[in-house]
């Protein structure tokens, strides 16, 4: 596999690159499974956090987005995109008016696991005459967000009802973030349809409550091949598998590491090379960065400016270069202002990356 020696010598380092060809092959076989399985598929853009991208992905088909907050639903408006569900609470009057500012713009939806919560957006979206769509968070396993499957989902679908037209019933999230990454996957595929059978479940209750359910969403990059296609499930939530990284390429193959970060090699002794990026532009909050086609080289430590590696085979000189996989993308789009797209070997354009550094 070529190493990152020779390669954008008009770039300098560090820099964020993403090569499209990657991304191609990932949208596709995401896209494919979502077609084979008669699923929707809702790409998550916190994990991109970039306007361009989410502009190209719309060209290749993705019209659907969700986000984990608002600046990245404003970004995704701006750039747009028609259909954006903030998959998150939502809470307090200053924000619940952005989102309802929003919903005069796109189909906005949102996720709510509290009744006085429900009253704040209903009161928003009807002082601007909007209406948000609203989906059930059920807490399926992770013990982060959501109410209790069963009887507490469809008391709270039932408060959302009362604040029709300004508040639209849409139907339940249940996203199990805690075993995307499973190391055995029979685990994970097993843990993934227990959490998916107490949504669907709460879905007929809903329904025999006389409730119409449109949306039961959840999944995400490590279990969409298990979710998609579950009965009852409408939608998988994926967002890693667009760029990737080096943690979840491990535990799901399918989707190849588009995001890299070009880096130079600033020192060298015989036991280490030393790399002029660190913690401040590679994430390693999922496990430890890897060198791109040089599997023999291993990372041995990410300092904030520097990253260090005991060498494999082959010659190291000061001033090569080499891409670093970081081991969660998500992570760093959130420390880059901007990414080169790359094609065939070839840098095409720069898009900016809007919702960087951003926590709101
Ligand atoms: C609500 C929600 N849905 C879906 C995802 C899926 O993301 P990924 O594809 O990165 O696993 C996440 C990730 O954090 C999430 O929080």
């Amino acid at each position: 596999m070529t190493s990152a020696v020779d390669l954008y010598p008009e770039l300098d380092t560090p820099q964020a690159l993403i090569d499209l060809d990657v991304v191609d092959r990932n949208v596709s076989a995401m896209r494919a499974l979502g077609r084979e399985r008669s699923v929707d598929v809702r790409v998550h853009f916190k994990s991109l956090k970039c306007g361009g991208l989410a502009k190209y992905l719309m060209s290749a088909g993705f019209g659907t987005f969700l986000c984990a907050k608002l600046n990245e639903a404003e970004v995704l408006v701006d750039a747009g995109i028609k259909d954006v569900l903030v998959a998150n609470q939502v809470v307090g009057p200053l924000k619940a008016r952005r989102l309802a500012a929003l919903a005069t713009r796109a189909t906005m939806s949102v996720c709510v696991d509290d009744a006085g919560n429900v009253d704040e957006l209903a009161v928003a979206a009807a002082e601007v005459g909007a209406t948000i769509g609203v989906l059930v968070e059920v807490d399926v396993g992770q013990h982060r967000c959501g109410v209790d499957p069963g009887e507490p989902a469809v008391a709270l679908a039932r408060h959302v009802l009362k604040h029709t037209p300004a508040l639209r019933f849409l139907g339940l999230q249940g996203y199990a973030g805690h075993i995307q990454m499973l190391p055995d996957l029979a685990e994970r595929t097993a843990q993934c349809r227990a959490g998916l059978q107490l949504l669907v479940e709460t879905r007929r209750a809903l329904e025999a409550a006389g409730i119409p359910v449109a949306v039961v969403t959840g999944a995400g990059t490590g279990t969409a091949n298990s979710a998609a296609g579950f009965s009852g499930l409408t939608e998988i939530q994926p967002g890693s598998f667009v760029l990737m990284d080096a943690a979840y390429h491990a535990a799901c193959p399918t989707y190849g590491c588009a995001l890299s970060i070009l880096t130079t090699v600033v020192s060298r002794r015989d036991e280490r090379y030393v790399l002029d990026a660190g913690s401040k532009a590679i994430s390693k909050d999922f496990g430890t960065p890897v060198i791109r086609g040089c599997p023999a080289d291993r990372v041995i430590a990410v300092n904030e400016e520097h990253t260090i590696v005991a060498p494999g085979a082959g010659v190291v000189r000061v001033g090569d270069r080499r891409e670093v996989l970081p081991a969660h993308c998500c992570a760093t789009m959130n420390l880059h202002r901007s990414c080169v797209t790359v094609r065939g070997g070839k840098v095409e354009v720069v898009w900016p990356i809007e919702s960087s550094g951003r926590y709101d």
